[in-house]
């Protein structure tokens, strides 16, 4: 993991904790997935096997917030739109992912609250933007 130059500001993933807040986040989200009937919709669009995900999505949120950009570098040109191409997202099932993450944030997140907030909302945005119809 690079190590920040001692004169660069902090970033946001830095605020947040680091990968071990943000693989904490992104564990609670997936069990919350699995295992509450609120999310079944959204369950049900994921493969089985929610493991990949749970690399993938905590990697893509590393970079996202100023971290390791590993998941960028490996997946160079591929954006929300093609991440999610033959998912279909609509209302309920973008709902329900910005609840979920709501969720887990409010479980795991930062020891900042008010970053951890701004974090929800930011994401719970960009969710609810994915859905068609
Ligand atoms: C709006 C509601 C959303 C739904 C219903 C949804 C659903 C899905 C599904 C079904 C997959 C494929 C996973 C699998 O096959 O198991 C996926 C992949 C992914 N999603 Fe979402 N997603 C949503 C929002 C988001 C948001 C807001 C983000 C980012 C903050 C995100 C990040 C990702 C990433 C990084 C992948 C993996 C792409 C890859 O590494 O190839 N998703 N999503």
């Amino acid at each position: 993991m690079a190590t920040q130059a001692a004169e660069a500001p902090p970033t946001p993933y830095d605020l947040l904790g680091g990968y071990a807040v943000i693989e904490r986040i992104v564990n609670r989200f997936y069990d919350l997935m699995d295992s509450d009937p609120a999310y079944a919709e959204l369950r049900a669009l994921h493969a089985p096997d929610l493991a990949p995900m749970r690399s993938s999505l905590a990697s893509f949120l590393a970079g996202w917030s100023g971290g390791p950009r590993d998941w960028f570098e490996n997946n160079q040109g591929k954006c929300m739109n093609s991440a999610h191409k033959g998912v279909t997202i609509n209302r309920d099932t973008a709902d329900q992912w910005a609840d979920a993450m709501g969720r887990a944030i409010a479980d795991c997140g930062p020891e900042n609250t008010q970053l951890g907030e701004a974090m929800a909302e930011m994401l719970g945005r960009l969710a609810t933007s994915m859905a068609r119809g």
